[in-house]
């Protein structure tokens, strides 16, 4: 069960394991991964799953602010040994579990070997123990949100419809496929004006991706697109009251298509 030793002594995750990992991250910041992370999650969970999502924002965390949690346990505890990683997994308002990170913390502005080996321990240890394990990650290509998505098995790029979120979606996904082998990206397109925005947005990634990646790699890239979610002011207010969507306006279109990403997530 809880049984945690150091976690930099936990065994390497089996595939399997692996499988059960997805990253939510982009390449611009701000367009909506911590959102959709705790309300994905509380749509999983309400599907029977159980469901972990980690703040892998090390340094900005605020996946706690969207739930308004007050941790007083973070991963810097356990990376520092005050804590077990059992103590600091907390449950969250949507039936799922937490394990939060601190925020203005720059020793964690750049992955040095020691959080490598800590963090890859932390997700080895929790890995089998949920049916999903979300990494809510940095925005960008810095080591740090490259390190964290190479430790998941399935990647979640979010963007929205503006230009330069795709400009900066096309940029992760050239380096994912480039650094880690990615040759399959699931897409959130968040905040579409209108329904079928979603698909095309991933018809236009997918040509650029075809135009200039494809070509000089063994195996082309594909883009899936997971969803989309509309733009809808039932989030900010959400957001506002530090509660889910899902909980407390779960009839808005948003919650719905949210519910509906999640549906096919467990596809
Ligand atoms: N579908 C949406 N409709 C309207 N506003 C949204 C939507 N998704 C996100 N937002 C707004 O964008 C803000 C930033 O989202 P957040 O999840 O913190 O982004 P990130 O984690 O990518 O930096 C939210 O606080 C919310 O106000
Ligand atoms: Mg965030």
């Amino acid at each position: 069960m809880t049984d945690s030793g150091s976690p930099a002594a936990a065994p390497a995750a089996a595939p399997p394991a692996a499988r059960r990992i997805s990253a939510v991250t982009s390449g611009k910041g701000g367009v909506g991964k911590t959102f959709l992370s705790a309300n994905l999650a509380a749509a999983l969970a309400r599907a029977g799953r159980r469901v972990l999502v980690l703040d892998a924002d090390l340094g900005l965390a605020n996946l706690d602010v969207v739930l308004n949690l007050f941790p007083k346990l973070t991963l810097h505890d356990v990376f520092t040994g005050k804590v077990r990683l059992h103590e600091a997994i907390l449950p969250a308002p949507g039936g799922f579990s937490v394990l939060l990170a601190g925020s203005g913390m720059v020793e964690y502005s750049r992955m040095t070997p020691e959080v490598r080996a800590q963090l890859q321990g932390v997700i080895d240890e929790v890995a089998p123990r949920y049916d999903h394990v979300l990494l809510d990650t940095g925005a960008g290509i810095s080591d740090v949100v490259l390190y964290t998505v190479s430790l998941a098995g399935q990647v979640l790029v979010t963007a929205t419809p503006e230009p330069t979120s795709l400009t900066d979606a096309y940029a992760t996904i050239k380096v994912l496929a480039a650094t880690q082998g990615r040759r399959r990206i699931h897409l959130v397109v968040n905040q579409v004006r209108r329904p079928g925005e979603g698909r095309q947005v991933r018809a236009q990634l997918q040509q650029v991706v075809d135009r200039y990646v494809n070509p000089t790699l063994d195996a082309p890239v594909r883009i899936e697109l997971l969803g989309e979610v509309p733009a809808d002011p039932a989030v900010r207010d959400a957001v506002l009251r530090r509660q889910l969507l899902l909980d407390t306006l779960p009839g808005t279109a948003a919650s719905l298509a949210l519910v509906a990403l999640a549906a096919r997530m467990l596809e």
